[in-house]
């Protein structure tokens, strides 16, 4: 009754996601099925991409950081990004001793501006990392045959992206590496994950190596994910009448709940994460929600094209994780949609997000595009609990605030 309409609030959980989490808090499930829901997880995962090697993280930036590590470059090679990004991908560049070097974007697509992209290859460039933005397919014909011509591997980040399509291939299986997040906001979740697949037996055998480096998470990161399941289920049916919004505040204040971003990686920082396994407490929730994903792309796909049909974006009908819309005045926009009970996604305020990250460190240099898309981008929701009549009201409020295209 009192629930908002949201982007991000816990998206992709269910009821038997919760049920699950306090079984899980509870010790209710023994460490066998722990430790099998882990392996068929692994197995299924691998399955899916065709039998490709799975090395499971704590998070996405974590795998992309031992992805990078896999490789055995030279210290301050440099690493092409795509400016609007998450500051865990500069992060995880640095994290591995790499240079990140940011190329802009084009105005459509969100991906890679191709000619930027080539601009900025040195006698350093060693890698690329194509990102796939909101799901949209990047470019990879052109990316994969520049990548080849200047011998540079190529990382797919497919954090906004699982079971999506380039022409006949799946994301994830055209670079030489691609990268998953499980994280809260993304595809399917287990709060804190991630995943590197490979079809490289070598790269296979070096990614081996580098999980050998990590250790168990300690039970506090462990309980603090779980009961992010919990604190949403009890905070969202009273977050418009404040009481559920004081809540959440209370768990976060309190360290119940992890963040999404700590504030040490806006600088560039190692977080403790980083040093640690996915926990084996995640695989059976993991496991659930990728035996959701067909169901949850589904949905993804049909809301997708009723946005795009009633708003008529220029966009093909695909199971986007949100669906990017350009406004005039995007801060004004967000905020008349709040006072509405509707919490639309501000993905990403900037070449870097969050904007409080120090460029500096990451040695950011000016993308006019990404900076502009940054300023004028917000974003429609298409997970699960996102009903269609919640789609119908977001087109409604979209069309009598005039919202204006820039
Ligand atoms: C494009 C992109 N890549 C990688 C990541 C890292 O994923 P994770 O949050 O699981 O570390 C994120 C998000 O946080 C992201 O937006």
């Amino acid at each position: 009754m009192f629930k908002p309409i949201s982007i991000s609030f816990a998206p992709n959980f269910e009821k038997d996601d919760t049920v699950l989490a306090i079984k899980l808090l509870l010790g209710m499930v023994s460490y066998s099925k722990l430790n099998s829901s882990m392996t068929i997880f692994q197995k299924e995962f691998s399955d899916y991409f065709g039998g490709r090697h799975v090395s499971l993280f704590s998070s996405g930036r974590a795998g992309l950081c031992y992805a990078l590590k896999s490789l055995n470059l030279e210290h301050e090679d440099e690493v092409i990004i795509q400016a609007f990004t998450c500051v865990a991908v500069p992060d995880a560049v640095l994290w591995a001793g790499l240079k990140p070097i940011f190329a802009d974007i084009d105005k459509q697509s969100y991906n890679f501006d191709l000619k930027d992209l080539k601009k900025k290859i040195s006698k350093k460039t060693r890698v690329i990392i194509v990102q796939h933005t909101f799901g949209i397919p990047a470019q990879m014909d052109e990316i994969k045959a520049i990548a080849k011509k200047f011998d540079l591997y190529l990382i797919e980040d497919c954090a906004h992206s699982l079971g999506g399509m380039y022409k006949k291939e799946k994301f994830g299986t055209i670079g030489d590496l691609a990268v998953f997040s499980f994280g809260r906001d993304k595809m399917i979740s287990c709060v804190y994950g991630g995943a590197v697949i490979t079809n490289s037996n070598k790269i296979k055998n070096s990614l081996l190596q580098q999980e050998k480096t990590l250790v168990m998470p300690p039970i506090s990161f462990i309980r603090q994910q779980l009961y992010y399941l919990i604190i949403y289920v009890i905070s969202l049916p009273f977050y418009n009448i404040f009481l559920g919004k004081l809540f959440l505040w209370f768990a976060g204040k309190f360290e119940l709940l992890s963040r999404a971003v700590y504030k040490k990686e806006l600088y560039g920082e190692r977080p403790s994460f980083l040093a640690y396994h996915l926990s084996p407490y995640f695989a059976p929730l993991l496991l659930q929600q990728f035996r959701k994903l067909s169901r949850f792309n589904k949905h993804r796909k049909n809301l997708s094209r009723f946005y795009i049909e009633n708003l008529k974006l220029d966009l093909e009908p695909l199971p986007y994780i949100r669906i990017p819309v350009k406004v005039g005045d995007k801060n004004k926009v967000l905020l008349l949609a709040k006072k509405k009970g509707i919490h639309l996604g501000n993905w990403y305020r900037g070449p870097i997000d969050p904007p409080e990250s120090n460029n500096a460190v990451f040695d950011y240099k000016k993308c006019i595009t990404a900076e502009h898309l940054g300023e004028h981008t917000i974003n429609l929701p298409t997970h699960i609990n996102t009903a269609l009549s919640d789609a119908l009201k977001i087109v409604n409020f979209l069309k009598e605030i005039k919202y204006e295209k820039s």
